[in-house]
């Protein structure tokens, strides 16, 4: 069996340094790894409308955001198919069956719909778009027969939920969809990476984010703003280093070179947490330090997203390209699909 991947993102803003190492990272080494008959990425727009169809130029103008972030971290046409979501009407006509297969009380359950009811205080009153798409992500996953779904842990539930309608349809119709398995990234730290504040999540509304296409001085502003230890107040003080976003972050990005171009004093982290820790560390040494660390790393991806955006017809053009590779592929599986079920009426 072929081995594909599929994933994607909704095209609500900019990526930041929490997608970066939560998943973009990951993405990257895979395409790379050659281990991967195909691999397609999609921009989830029909997905980012589910809960902002009230402001639908704020999903049409970060389509190419996103594809400019996923082109500067090094995801690459000419190896991954990057497509647009709404491009591909076959999704929709997978959702509309898989319905059936699905329940209320089944999707009222999924931990992610459910905090994200919480989140935005929908109570009974829930779009059905929004409710439902954990069934058209299933749709999306199972289109391209993916074996393999790169994803950060929030998305676990719906890899779930797509596992189950799976074997139902299987079992119901005939085999015919293939199992797909989550791959979370190997790095335990950047599961998910807390916002600059300190706040669990790093996004957009919260203002508490690190942008791939952030320039140096905003980089450098938003790092010596970083909540560390609120009472670390005086050099001497012995500081904490549990929930320090500085440490946080340094613990995902800092390497053993980094040690030795930016800060040779120290052996490695944990003599700086150490030190920290003991007390006559400032926070703005570790600032600073982390500042150099997160502009090398950012640096290339900047440059290279600056060298991207000077043609964004040719951002489109690739798009464009993807999205028709991707739609034979889906106009395939539901046909199988249709098939299976036994609609398929003229053959
Ligand atoms: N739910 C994902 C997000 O919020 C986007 C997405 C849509 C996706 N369809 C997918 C991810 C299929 C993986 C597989 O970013």
């Amino acid at each position: 069996m072929n081995k594909i991947i599929l994933t994607g993102d909704r095209p609500t803003g900019p990526l930041h340094i929490g997608h970066f190492v939560g998943s973009l990272k990951e993405r990257v080494r895979l395409q790379d790894s050659k281990e991967f008959d195909e691999i397609y990425i999609m921009i989830a727009d029909a997905q980012a409308l589910t809960d902002n169809y009230k402001d639908v130029s704020k999903v049409r103008n970060n389509i190419i955001e996103v594809a400019l972030d996923y082109m500067a971290v090094g995801l690459d046409p000419s190896k991954s198919v990057i497509f647009i979501q709404s491009l591909i009407p076959e999704l929709c006509e997978l959702t509309f069956y898989y319905m059936n297969l699905v329940t209320l009380a089944r999707l009222r359950r999924n931990p992610t719909v459910k905090e994200e009811i919480k989140l935005r205080n929908f109570e009974e009153n829930i779009p059905m778009g929004f409710f439902t798409y954990p069934i058209s992500q299933a749709a999306d996953i199972t289109a391209f027969k993916a074996t393999t779904v790169p994803v950060g842990e929030d998305q676990l539930p719906m890899i779930e939920q797509t596992r189950e309608i799976v074997d139902t349809f299987n079992r119901l119709y005939k085999d015919t969809l293939v199992l797909p398995e989550a791959v979370l990234p190997n790095n335990k730290n950047s599961l998910r990476l807390p916002g600059t504040d300190g706040k669990a999540k790093m996004g957009k509304s919260l203002g508490n984010g690190i942008y791939l296409k952030d320039s140096e001085a905003v980089i450098k502003d938003k790092v010596m703003n970083m909540y560390t230890d609120p009472n670390h107040l005086r050099v001497e003080d012995p500081g904490k280093i549990a929930g320090n976003v500085v440490f946080t972050y340094l613990d995902v990005f800092a390497t053993p070179d980094h040690f030795k171009k930016y800060l040779p004093e120290y052996k490695d982290l944990a003599e700086l947490k150490a030190h920290y820790e003991k007390g006559g560390l400032g926070d703005v040494k570790i600032k600073l330090f982390l500042n150099d660390v997160l502009q090398e790393v950012l640096r290339p991806i900047r440059e290279r997203r600056e060298e991207l955006a000077k043609d964004p017809d040719k951002i489109y053009e690739i798009l464009k390209a993807g999205s028709k590779k991707a739609q034979i592929k889906a106009s395939i599986t539901l046909k199988e699909v249709k098939e299976a079920m036994g609609i398929n009426y003229f053959n």
